[in-house]
């Protein structure tokens, strides 16, 4: 299905999320854009400056930590969005990470699984067929490396909810795909030299989002990570754990 009336976004200020919204602006698909971001502020004034924010465009604030907000939130919403992603993650250093675990497992896999879990509820009580949800994920879920293992874990445990939310909301006809992106370009990354022959920037990324959301597919992967994580799998872990990367 390639046509949606009413996307939601959730983190909608990270960068790949407002490549999208400029993609679909230009592509007219969707009749309306929920934007829901803790900062709708800035995100308002990033936007305004390339495309004109009518009324088919919305901004919401929420407190992701309350379920009661985000339960009252959805279930007042009258023509409650078919196509929902959720942007949220955030990749610090490894450093900060082991200091803080519980922030990294809190903002890569509770808050994103929680929202999806409420936006599924909605969608069966709606009877919504052919919707979608999209969680994006990360290959850093795949297997842990040292620079990032508390980050790949708490993507590999999002990977993990989208497969069994998949599986649960599949008996509604309720989509959910799990994107698994490379390196991508953005704020999260900015400090961090990743090789260019293997970084998209922020647009080409929700490109490539955009088309899996497209398809008919349940798991996308690019193509070069795909290659990539077949071999890194390859490895035995005795050779793998002396690697420095
Ligand atoms: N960049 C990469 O190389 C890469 C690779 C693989 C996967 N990913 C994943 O792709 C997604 C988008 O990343 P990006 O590169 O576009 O990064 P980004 O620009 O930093 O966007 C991440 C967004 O997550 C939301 N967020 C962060 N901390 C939050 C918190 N405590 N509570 C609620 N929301 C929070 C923010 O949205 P608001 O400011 O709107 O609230 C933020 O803009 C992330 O899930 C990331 O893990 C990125």
């Amino acid at each position: 299905m390639d046509k949606y009336n009413t996307i939601m976004i959730l983190g909608a200020n990270s960068d790949i999320s407002k490549e999208l919204v400029l993609i679909l602006n230009k592509e007219k698909k969707i009749n309306k854009t929920i934007l829901i971001s803790r900062d709708i502020l800035k995100l308002k004034n990033i936007l305004k400056e390339k495309i004109n924010l009518d009324n088919s465009y919305e901004f919401k604030s929420l407190n992701l930590e309350n379920d009661d907000e985000i339960r009252s939130y959805l279930s007042d919403i009258k023509n409650f969005p078919d196509l929902i992603i959720s942007f949220i993650g955030e990749l610090g250093t490894e450093q900060d990470a082991v200091k803080n675990i519980k922030r990294t497992i809190n903002i890569n896999y509770l808050l994103p699984s929680k929202f999806i879990e409420l936006i599924g509820e909605q969608l069966i009580l709606r009877k919504m067929k052919n919707s979608k949800i999209v969680g994006i994920s990360s290959v850093a879920g795949q297997k842990g490396r040292k620079i990032n293992y508390h980050y790949g874990a708490s993507k590999s445990a999002l990977s993990t909810f989208l497969s069994g939310f998949r599986q649960k909301l599949a008996t509604e006809n309720i989509s959910v795909l799990t994107i698994e992106l490379g390196f991508v370009k953005t704020k999260m990354t900015k400090n961090i030299p990743f090789p260019s022959f293997l970084t998209d920037n922020a647009h080409e990324a929700a490109k490539k989002i955009l088309s899996a959301v497209y398809s008919s597919k349940e798991i996308y992967v690019p193509i070069k990570w795909k290659i990539i994580m077949f071999l890194i799998k390859l490895i035995p872990e005795k050779i793998f754990k002396k690697l420095n990367f």
